[in-house]
């Protein structure tokens, strides 16, 4: 299995502003990331960004494909709202909701009553290491993780991650309870900090650059 992250940022590393709007790429980059979008067979993201910004997870820019990503969502207690976009359309593309041994019957009927499909793995937060190894034997091989700062600090961490590609914005928002790219625990010291290797660089008219790293 394949794992990409992708991010949006701006110059000074956050990927969302204080007050959680976090529209950062612009029309080109998005075309890129819905071309991402198109070649992988599911997209994760955790709740937090889906109560933040509602995504579809859809490929609407560029070509879709003939099968739309899975859109994945990480939530431990499955607190996904019954009207967001993700589960309104539940029923017309692949939805899952990967959560964790919290969740209530109730949740777990609601969210299985509009077609999304549950799976259990964790007893406080979900175990990502055993959801991958999950979607792996349902056949996933390219999984296109979308943030938020604490979805992408736990699949770092795992040590799984193949590519990490990050668009800078030319703009800074500051605000200390800004999300940056990667938030979670933290490493105590530089030398512990996870690798990249940069393979390619792409500068845009706008002041935008895309840095694509391996791990
Ligand atoms: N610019 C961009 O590219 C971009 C992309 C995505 C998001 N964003 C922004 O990022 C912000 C949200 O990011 P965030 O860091 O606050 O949250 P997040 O990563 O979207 O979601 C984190 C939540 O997921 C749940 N979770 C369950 N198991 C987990 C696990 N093993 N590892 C990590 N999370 C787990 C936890 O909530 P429970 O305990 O309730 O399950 C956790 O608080 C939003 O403002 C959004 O707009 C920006």
């Amino acid at each position: 299995m394949r794992i990409v992250i992708n991010a949006a940022m701006t110059a000074d590393g956050k990927i969302a502003t204080k007050n959680g709007s976090s529209a950062i790429s612009s029309n080109v980059d998005l075309l890129r990331v819905h071309q991402l979008r198109n070649s992988v067979d599911a997209i994760m993201v955790g709740i937090s960004t889906v109560l933040a910004d509602d995504p579809q997870l859809t490929v609407r820019f560029g070509r879709a494909g003939s099968k739309s990503p899975t859109r994945i969502v990480v939530d431990s207690t499955g607190r996904i709202p019954s009207n967001s976009k993700l589960l309104k359309k539940a029923n017309e593309l692949d939805t899952i909701v990967a959560t964790s041994k919290r969740i209530s019957f109730d949740n777990t009927r609601r969210i299985e009553s509009t077609g999304a499909k549950v799976l259990v793995a964790g007893r406080n937060k979900v175990e990502l290491r055993i959801i991958f190894r999950m979607l792996e034997k349902m056949g996933y091989k390219r999984i296109l993780v979308e943030g938020g700062g604490e979805l992408n600090w736990s699949v770092l961490k795992l040590g799984i991650v193949d590519e990490l590609i990050v668009t800078i914005a030319p703009r800074i928002v500051g605000g200390r309870s800004s999300i940056t790219l990667v938030e979670g625990e933290g490493c105590d010291r530089i030398s512990e900090g996870i690798s990249l290797k940069l393979k390619d660089v792409r500068k845009h008219a706008n002041g935008e650059i895309t840095l694509f790293y391996e791990l």
